[in-house]
């Protein structure tokens, strides 16, 4: 196993005049990656790129140490892809379906067989893998799609929008799923809209906007120190915001005479001098925390691209 399981170098993909993803760098080193992004930020289009599925506009990018646009067909034996669209033949049963998707990456047939049974049952999918897809609802989709991604044993999963369509109880089965594989030492990259589908599984994170990579870390790290932000109610709120920007404070804004200060435990003290200095009475300082949803919203409102 290489040290870099996934690398992409200015990674990027245009659908004729349309962007999907632009100049997107990151290196993932193993463990749980969370792609998180808005509707059409360009998550399935980096996935399918890397997988080969797409022609790269510009860039690169390297899966288990592979090219993504020279060695595709050696990439997807490598690799589990569960894909956000159905992707699902409507008339075949469930069993037949996994089966196949073994052959497709070169199982012999009984082998296939045995391993399609395996992972139906993995993913609960009983005694309806004897029925045709097409009558499957929303949840054995998205649980066959992910056996059909499992059968052939992979080391590394791409997963996309793997809760889309399920029940609370449904989505807390496919993320207990995905923490289980993780578990069993299965490198997993999922992408999905909703930040607790990440939130529950993954370590870091990758933030697309606008086919552009926004933030890319840890996420505990990320959430705990962006989220944080001080409120602050002064006489003349006005002119200490003057008084703090001129200090060099970055990221402080204005809402309805109350100042809201982006930054980390020193901004307490810096406030604290400014206003005796410059004779101002300080009537609230409190820190307060973002709501994960509040934070991604601020983040995605504070990118100008
Ligand atoms: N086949 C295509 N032809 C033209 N434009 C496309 C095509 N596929 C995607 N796009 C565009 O590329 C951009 C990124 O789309 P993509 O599907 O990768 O986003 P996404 O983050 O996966 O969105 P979602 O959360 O809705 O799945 C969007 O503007 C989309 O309209
Ligand atoms: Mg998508």
């Amino acid at each position: 196993m290489p040290d870099v399981i996934i690398e992409a170098k200015n990674l990027t993909k245009f659908y004729g005049p349309i962007k999907g993803i632009e100049s997107v760098d990151f290196e993932f080193h193993g463990g749980t990656l969370g792609i998180l992004g808005p509707n059409g930020s360009g998550k399935s289009t980096m996935i399918k790129c890397l997988i080969g599925l797409l022609n790269i506009t510009e860039g690169e990018s390297y899966v288990l140490g592979y090219n993504s646009s020279k060695d595709a067909r050696r990439i997807r034996q490598l690799i589990g892809y569960m894909p956000e669209a159905r992707c699902i033949p409507l008339d075949m049963d469930g069993i037949s379906v996994c089966t196949y998707f073994g052959r497709l990456v070169g199982m012999p047939k009984a082998d296939a067989m045995q391993r399609a049974h395996e992972c139906l049952d993995y993913v609960g999918l009983k005694e309806q893998r004897y029925r045709k897809t097409g009558t499957y609802s929303a949840g054995m989709i998205q649980r066959l799609k992910m056996a059909q991604a499992l059968v052939h044993d992979p080391d590394l999963l791409l997963i996309d929008e793997p809760t889309n369509g399920l029940d609370p109880v449904g989505r807390e089965e496919m993320l207990e799923l995905i923490r289980d594989l993780n578990r069993n030492g299965k490198h997993i990259l999922l992408s999905s809209h909703i930040l607790p589908d990440v939130e529950e599984t993954c370590e870091s994170t990758l933030i697309l906007s606008e086919g552009h990579l926004v933030k890319y870390g840890n996420l505990n790290d990320l959430l705990t120190k962006d989220r944080e932000f001080y409120k602050i109610k002064v006489n003349n709120p006005e002119t200490f915001y003057e008084i703090l920007v001129n200090d060099g404070m970055m990221e402080v804004s204005i809402k309805d005479e109350i100042l809201i200060i982006q930054g980390d435990a020193d901004v307490p003290s810096k406030v604290i001098k400014l206003a005796a200095s410059n004779n101002f009475q300080l009537m609230l300082l409190d820190r307060e925390r973002y709501t994960l949803e509040e934070f991604f919203v601020e983040l995605m409102k504070s990118q100008d691209i």
